[in-house]
């Protein structure tokens, strides 16, 4: 059992901090943030995470939560760096958070220990963080920096931190590598032990390759829909050969969340920084910033303006499984529908809580997708949530005005709609029943 700390309670943070404690280490999380402290000490989890809560619960004994970060770390074996690195204006890392983290461990540790970076960090970073630990330590004791990036994706990520595809570790002395595998001592996972800039790059380029494994079939959905082939069956018969694999392949109205888009761009950026233009990836940047506005571009062939249209809207998180609205189709989107005049209705599992902090009046939050799509001209589909699967199809052409559905996720079998007698259009598929209704 090692004496571990972590800094910072978002995705990364505590879902690290919790599983190593499943794993038996002593774990101490850090926050600054003093409300989402206490309620973590009540066992509570202050983001959604399929999971996660009953896995705290069942560790309260080895988890502890505080904003004391001088008492976490004094004493620590190994501490876990990560904390956000939001995007900024220019597109580049602000890494304001980690290197005050960095800062504050210099100041408090008073024995040995490993500093592992999991924040995503552009290249050179953990080079970075060694040189201000070391430069500023008040003690005279020996730090170790290792890059240990984390691959767990929202939704699903206590799976993917005790059954990770990868454990990836950058380190620049033995020593480090020799107390990371300690720590991950019984994980199933595969241990890669690389240096540390490799270890950076291992991130960004998975991230950012498989943002463009998206951006590709999004463009070749784009693409079935004018020459009339379907981008299932096309996406299917790919995914046979293993060297292109059959996951994330879903075509649809473009990646959100937290890490592609801000990945794609930093990776970028510092390319250009010097003096590199890494342009597959920046094709897969304009590629996604088009895809997100598909299902307006589409629903021209139906209607000019929203104008004083009934729009019900199922799905506003980025993906399922989560309440998060970073980078969601439906931030861009639900305001361009209210900026020409529609009445939005929307619904969401869990998500809606967050987006009626950005829209509290100008959006109504229904309880039932029923409810969402009575008297409704329009039914937009942004996330792919299995009640919207599951969903009963005759019940658009029953309970909407004009059963018209947009759907951005591909949630339902052509054949299926046609029988419903729903007008449906969806992505990189031909229209149901459209010209039925047509406005051209
Ligand atoms: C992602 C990576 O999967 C994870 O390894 C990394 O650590 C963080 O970023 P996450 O953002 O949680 O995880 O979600 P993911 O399931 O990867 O989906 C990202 C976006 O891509 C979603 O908006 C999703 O709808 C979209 N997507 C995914 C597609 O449009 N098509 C696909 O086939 C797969």
């Amino acid at each position: 059992m090692m004496k571990i700390a972590v800094a910072g309670t978002g995705y990364v943070g505590l879902v690290t901090g919790v599983c190593l404690a499943e794993n038996g280490h002593s774990v101490t999380c850090v926050d600054i943030d003093e409300d989402k402290v206490a309620l973590m000490r009540d066992g509570v989890s202050p983001i959604y995470e399929p999971g996660l809560e009953e896995l705290m619960k069942k560790n309260m004994e080895k988890l502890h939560f505080t904003t004391d970060y001088q008492q976490a770390y004094k004493d620590a074996d190994v501490i876990f760096i990560g904390v956000g690195t939001p995007e900024k204006k220019d597109g580049s890392a602000n890494l304001s958070y980690v290197y005050g983290v960095a800062e504050q461990i210099a100041e408090s540790i008073e024995k040995d220990c490993v500093v592992v970076v999991k924040s995503t960090v552009p290249i050179g970073t953990n080079d970075k963080i060694e040189e201000i630990i070391k430069s500023s330590l008040k003690n005279d004791v020996n730090v170790y920096v290792a890059s240990n990036p984390e691959f767990l994706a929202q939704g699903s990520a206590v799976k993917d931190t005790l059954h990770a595809s990868r454990i990836v570790v950058g380190v620049e002395e033995e020593f480090a590598g020799k107390v990371l595998r300690e720590v991950y001592k019984g994980f199933d996972a595969p241990i890669i032990v690389t240096n540390r800039k490799s270890a950076e790059m291992i991130k960004y380029a998975s991230n950012d390759f498989l943002a463009l494994k998206i951006s590709f079939i999004n463009e070749i959905a784009n693409l079935c829909e004018i020459i009339g082939a379907d981008i299932e069956d096309v996406a299917l018969g790919m995914g046979y050969d293993t060297r292109i694999g059959n996951r994330f392949l879903n075509a649809g109205i473009g990646y959100g969340g937290s890490c592609f888009p801000k990945d794609t761009k930093a990776l970028h950026w510092l390319a250009n920084f010097h003096d590199y233009e890494l342009k597959t990836v920046k094709a897969a940047i304009d590629v996604n910033e088009n895809q997100k506005l598909k299902l307006i571009k589409k629903s021209r062939k139906y209607f000019d303006s929203f104008k004083d249209l009934n729009v019900a809207v199922l799905g506003l998180t980025f993906k399922p499984g989560t309440d998060d609205l970073r980078e969601a189709p439906t931030l861009v989107n639900i305001p361009l529908m209210l900026e020409d005049g529609a009445n939005v209705k929307a619904w969401d599992p869990v998500g809606a809580k967050n987006f009626k902090k950005l829209h509290p009046d100008d959006v109504t939050y229904c309880e039932t997708i029923e409810d969402t799509i009575k008297d409704a001209d329009v039914c937009f589909i942004f996330t792919e949530w299995d009640e919207v699967k599951n969903f009963d199809l005759t019940k658009y052409a029953e309970l909407m005005k004009t059963p018209i559905v947009l759907d951005g996720r591909n949630c339902y079998r052509l054949k299926d709609a046609a029988k419903a007698k729903v007008i449906y259009d969806s992505v990189g598929r031909e229209s149901i029943n459209a010209e039925e209704y047509s406005n051209c």
